[in-house]
């Protein structure tokens, strides 16, 4: 266990043990997946805007990896667009039920279980990163390593696209706000980082990344989310 600001606790362990009980309450509730549906089109359209951007060849030769996928809705509609998906994601629990989806749906793509801070793939093997609402699960100095991970395996010219939640909590969550690390801590350990825009592109950039374009959006009616395009030059 280690401190993040004094009072704050981060398991080291904790990336798998948080989102494992979100998957499981999500399939008691017998929703499709963490996604809405309006949400994985939100995200697909956010990779079309980019790929258009970069002015990258058709997705069908575009190698794409979704870092923190999940029940990999987000990447099989990605493959449906005709890109080469891979998705890693911490929660074996929900790599497998990607899988079954992918393989209900036909659809050739590979998931695998592995962490984002660790990633499992050689130097400068993908055209194009997404971070779909996975960096704001990560927290404290585990952010470099996550940013370092995602540089390391974009080819040079590939696109970094980051979707993150930012800015200040939604009135429901303030409670749970802690604002000198701008985390939101439930039980003394930090789940969620709501950085400032400026200064999640700044993180971004010192990493070794351009700064292509950003802007802020409303998600979903109720949170700000940042949506970024980074280039690795
Ligand atoms: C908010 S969910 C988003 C899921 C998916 N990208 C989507 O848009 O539907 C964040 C995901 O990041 C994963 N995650 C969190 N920390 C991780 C880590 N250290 N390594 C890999 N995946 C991680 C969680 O398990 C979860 O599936």
């Amino acid at each position: 266990m280690r401190k993040i600001c004094p009072g704050i606790l981060m398991l080291h362990t904790d990336y798998q043990g948080i989102h494992e009980q979100r998957y499981k309450q999500i399939r008691r509730d017998g929703r499709s997946g963490w996604s809405s549906d309006s949400a994985v089109q939100g995200m697909c359209d956010i990779v079309e805007e980019g790929q258009n951007k970069l002015k990258i060849t058709r997705p069908g030769h575009v190698k794409l990896l979704e870092l923190g996928c999940g029940d990999g809705s987000v990447s099989l509609a990605l493959a449906r667009m005709g890109y080469e998906v891979s998705g890693i994601d911490i929660v074996p629990m929900a790599i497998s039920w990607a899988e079954e989806k992918a393989q209900l749906q036909s659809l050739d793509l590979s998931f695998q279980v592995g962490s984002v801070l660790n990633l499992p793939f050689s130097d400068n093997c993908f055209d194009l990163v997404l971070d779909a609402d996975c960096s704001h699960c990560i927290i404290g100095v585990d952010r470099g390593l996550f940013l370092a991970n995602a540089f390391r395996v974009l080819k040079k010219g590939g696109l970094f696209v980051m979707v993150a939640l930012c800015g200040e909590p939604e009135p429901e969550l303030a409670k749970y706000f802690h604002r000198e690390s701008r985390c939101l801590v439930r039980d003394g350990v930090a789940a969620r980082y709501l950085g400032l825009p400026e200064s999640i592109c700044k993180e971004v950039e010192s990493a070794g990344f351009h700064v292509m374009d950003w802007r802020v959006e409303d998600f979903e009616d109720h949170h700000k989310e940042l949506i970024a395009y980074f280039l690795k030059l």
